[in-house]
């Protein structure tokens, strides 16, 4: 087999080719941090580092947004792993990860291998924290969503959760709050709940601005 190292670069730069043109929030951007990040997991946790650098970088290839509604990272992953010097175990290993990580599969996905933890964990971080909060205004911008809508103006008397409905804040409570409890790894808890509090001193402070505490 080729270097491991070798095989990478060639991933990463059809990786790159793939998903250039797609916005900022979810292009390769996004795909470097859950690189970088998995990365660090591994480190603390072990499994495979090559299978999670490539479950890494193929994570999002043909991700559904951008192909009409139709989730083809699996497929595409194993058309890109196909092409180079990579044994068939590790593509199916990582086409099988690339196929149930995502959090749409819900309860249709398949038990994850350590590597695929890891990647996976990797990918709900992103969605926490600093980056996690430019996501969620980059991603209402793009469907006409607001961040957040005052209390005065959706009804709800329940002033903790103030413009909550179809929001950016209403996305925060809905999903990112929970995903702290989904994570598979020690180390990617211990960073979800720095990342948990400072979204939460983002949205104490975001509030009191807008006047409701
Ligand atoms: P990924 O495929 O990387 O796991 P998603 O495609 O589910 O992530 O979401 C991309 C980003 O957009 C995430 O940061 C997520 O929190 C944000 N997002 C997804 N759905 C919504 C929504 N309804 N409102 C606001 N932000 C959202
Ligand atoms: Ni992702």
């Amino acid at each position: 087999m080729e270097e491991p190292n070798a095989i990478i670069d060639q991933v990463a730069e059809q990786v790159s080719e793939r998903m250039s043109g797609q916005q900022a929030g979810h292009g390769v951007d996004h795909v470097l941090r859950v690189l970088k990040t998995a990365r660090e997991i591994q480190a603390q946790v072990g499994g495979d580092r090559f299978v999670v650098e490539l479950a890494a970088w193929l994570h999002d290839v043909g991700d559904a947004k951008f192909h009409d509604g139709v989730e083809r990272s699996a497929e595409f992953a194993r058309e890109i792993l196909r092409d180079l010097d990579v044994g068939n175990d590790i593509i199916e290993h990582v086409s099988h990860i690339v196929d149930n990580l995502s959090f749409r599969k819900g309860s249709a996905a398949k038990e994850l291998s350590l590597e695929g933890k890891i990647v996976q964990d990797a990918d709900r971080l992103d969605a926490l924290g600093a980056i996690g909060i430019v996501r969620t205004i980059e991603f209402g911008a793009t469907r006409g969503q607001p961040f957040y809508v005052s209390e005065a103006n959706d009804g709800s008397t329940d002033s903790s959760k103030a413009g909550t409905g179809k929001t950016g804040i209403g996305h925060f409570h809905e999903k990112l709050f929970k995903l702290r409890d989904l994570l598979n790894t020690e180390p990617a808890k211990h960073i979800a709940a720095e990342r948990e509090q400072f979204m939460r001193a983002f949205l104490d402070q975001f509030l009191r601005e807008c006047g409701e505490e």
